[in-house]
């Protein structure tokens, strides 16, 4: 007989109309959907045509009505800065209403983009949720990112205005935003009509006057503003993602969709329950941040906690089982990076045996490829599930995942189990052909992908069709490299393409090369993801300087690190780079960068019958000695 997990997967890809039209009555909608699926438009494929919603009341005002005013909604956790501030539903609607009057008072109207950069602070979530409220559409920048970083996503974006505070706090150190932000918009063309400044205690941001308005005087004089009606198929949010060019991609999502397949997710994969609390340990900049720190939790009338913090350093390795501890985390979410950070510093636990942490019943990791190191060190020491859960920005949710609400499976270490309700995925060879049990291939997901997966890149109908949908038709190309096994279970080994995966950050070598380019004695480069034990992997350059330059190796090397910082960020963790005589090219002069990248992290590979000189792989392979190689 098939259990709870097989007979959910079954009816999904059978009959998902039936399927995800059940889990769209949890949904509060203000008119129901004509459709629930519609495959009108092929190959644009929308969910609950016709219905209308409101996600930020579906996440805040529907609790208050409901009688969740009094619970705490989100819990600020900042070890940074020695705060501990709760916010019931009640407050929450309050500040986010308000806040919606700010935008609209400010020129902000349906349809406008909100570009939002910002640290780990509460305001973050009321601005996203005021932006969901009145249906201007946001979109999150990461505050690790550099100007050169935000101008691109300003370009694309055209917001009307940008959110933004006088700072982050990385552990000890105050990093100013205002100048970062004011670099961009002077880089950027589009320009914003007007910047909202949150300004924080640690810093003083300067307003240009006309331009740049304080948070605090503008909520003063605030009159609440209503929910919009919104079309299920109406964007929520862009949330900009690494490509394999450096042009992000503006990864769309919906309203509706969105907030059934997210609601949906909270009790049947991660096991929990309306009044308990969820934690994701991630940044409101990346798509974990926005599905399951701000929306999910919310949706289903969960506490959800923003931490602003690191796994160790905020104040020790200890960061994590204290908040778990101090609030009663039910289900932490995180990657398996922050795992090995911990470990490193505390591989007895010792840390972890001053917290009673008996409140977590589940450990999800994602982000990176769970090493069964991580696993087994998480497992031993938690002793609870530790589960390995595979997505990306574009889905919004998680693809495969051990569904503990539904059924826990049988763990098999190195794998994120099977592919959730939802989604249909096969693994083919490079010619698009099934590849058997067992067997590395492509990961591809069978269209039409489930609710909350991204309908298109924003204004950019061909770029979706060309990265998503040409390479094999019928299908999503999710860019992964994997097998399914004899018994089903997925594993995921890592990218087909030039993404890389830095401490769970994902950024785009293409961008980096660029960014390396810019420097004078530079003729050509490549940029490929080298495996790290500590951060999964760190990029490593290889460059080709003009004829003539004299200057040494090291002083230029630094100077690249340096481009790639102030150009994309000190996310992107540049430090090694080697001057190679020569890159390995095809005939017709393209660089081969797929064989660099295996040849750099001891792959076997075959010699490209396109290759121009086949002797330069073997330079490249020497020149590797001296690189250093994990921590
Ligand atoms: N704003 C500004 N700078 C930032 C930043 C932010 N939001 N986030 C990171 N940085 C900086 C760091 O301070 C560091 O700067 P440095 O080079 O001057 O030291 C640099 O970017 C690299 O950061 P990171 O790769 O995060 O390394 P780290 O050593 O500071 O921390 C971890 C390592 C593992 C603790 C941390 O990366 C982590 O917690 N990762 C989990 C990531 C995650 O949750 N991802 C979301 C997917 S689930
Ligand atoms: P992001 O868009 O930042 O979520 O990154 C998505 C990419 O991260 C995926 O395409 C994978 O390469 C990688 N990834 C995320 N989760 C996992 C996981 N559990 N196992 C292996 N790789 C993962």
């Amino acid at each position: 007989m098939a259990g709870e997990y097989q007979r959910a997967y079954d009816e999904s890809i059978n009959n998902p109309e039936k399927f995800w039209g059940e889990a769209a009555h949890q949904v509060a909608w203000y008119k129901k959907y004509g459709k629930v699926f519609d495959d009108s438009e092929k190959p644009f494929y929308r969910w609950f045509t016709g219905g209308e919603l409101n996600t930020c009341y579906n996440a805040v005002d529907y609790h208050v009505k409901n009688g969740r005013g009094n619970q705490v909604a989100y819990i600020y956790d900042s070890p940074v800065t020695d705060t501990v501030r709760k916010i019931t539903y009640a407050q929450l609607l309050d500040l986010v209403s308000r806040f919606a009057g700010v935008l609209k008072a400010n020129g902000v109207n349906k349809g406008d983009r909100v570009i939002i950069y910002m640290p780990m602070v509460p305001e973050a979530a009321v601005a996203m949720l005021a932006c969901a409220r009145i249906g201007a559409i946001h979109s999150v920048v990461f505050g690790g990112f550099a100007p050169h970083e935000l101008a691109i996503r300003i370009d694309d974006a055209a917001p009307k205005v940008i959110l933004s505070a006088s700072c982050g706090i990385e552990t000890k150190r105050v990093i100013e935003y205002k100048p970062l932000l004011d670099r961009a918009i002077d880089e950027a063309k589009h320009k914003p009509e007007k910047c909202i400044i949150l300004q924080r205690p640690q810093a003083n941001a300067n307003l240009i006057p006309g331009r740049d308005f304080d948070w605090a005087e503008l909520m003063k004089a605030a009159k609440p503003a209503d929910c919009e009606v919104m079309k299920a198929t109406d964007p929520l949010y862009i949330l900009y993602t690494s490509g394999t060019t450096g042009i992000p991609k503006g990864v769309v999502r919906d309203n509706g969709g969105h907030a059934v397949a997210l609601k949906w997710t909270m009790k049947n994969i991660y096991g929990v329950a309306p009044g308990d609390v969820f934690w994701a340990a991630s940044d409101v900049g990346w798509v974990v941040g926005h599905s399951y720190i701000i929306y999910a939790p919310l949706f289903y009338g969960c506490t959800s906690i923003i931490y602003e913090g690191k796994p160790v350093g905020t104040p020790d390795p200890g960061a994590f089982w204290r908040v778990i501890s101090q609030h009663k985390v039910r289900c932490f979410f995180t990657a398996p990076t922050a795992f090995r950070a911990i470990k490193k510093e505390d591989p007895e636990g010792a840390y972890l045996k001053k917290y009673d942490i008996s409140s977590l019943k589940y450990l999800f990791l994602a982000g990176e490829r769970l090493d069964t190191d991580t696993y087994y060190w998480a497992s031993n020491m938690l002793k609870i599930p530790v589960v390995d859960h595979w997505w990306q920005t574009e889905t919004g949710w998680p693809i495969a995942a051990n569904c503990m609400g539904l059924e826990a499976l049988p763990i098999k270490p190195g794998s994120p189990t099977k592919p959730a309700p939802g989604y249909n995925v096969q693994i083919v060879d490079a010619d698009g052909t099934q590849a058997p049990p067992d067997t590395d291939g492509l990961v591809l997901i069978k269209m039409p992908l489930p609710p909350g997966n991204l309908p298109t890149l924003w204004q950019n109908d061909d770029r979706y069709v060309s990265s998503y949908l040409d390479p094999y038709p019928g299908f999503y190309f999710t860019g992964d490299v994997g097998k399914i096994d004899h018994d089903g279970y997925l594993f995921v080994m890592g990218r087909a393409d030039d993404v890389i995966k830095v401490a769970g950050h994902r950024l785009s070598t293409g961008s980096m090369e660029e960014a390396i380019a810019k420097h004078p004695d530079v003729a050509e480069c490549a940029v490929v993801g080298m495996a790290d034990s500590f951060k999964g992997q760190l990029p490593l350059g290889f460059v080709v300087l003009k004829a003539g330059v004299k200057r040494e190796n090291e002083v230029i090397i630094k100077e690249l690190a340096q481009l790639v910082r102030d150009n994309i960020g000190a996310v992107a963790s540049f430090k090694q780079a080697i001057i190679v005589k020569r890159l390995p090219k095809t005939r017709s002069g393209k660089i081969l960068r797929s064989t660099i990248r295996k040849i750099t992290d001891n792959q076997p590979y075959t010699v490209p019958s396109t290759i121009d000189d086949p002797a330069i792989l073997d330079e490249i392979k020497d020149s590797l000695k001296v690189v250093k190689r994990g921590e």
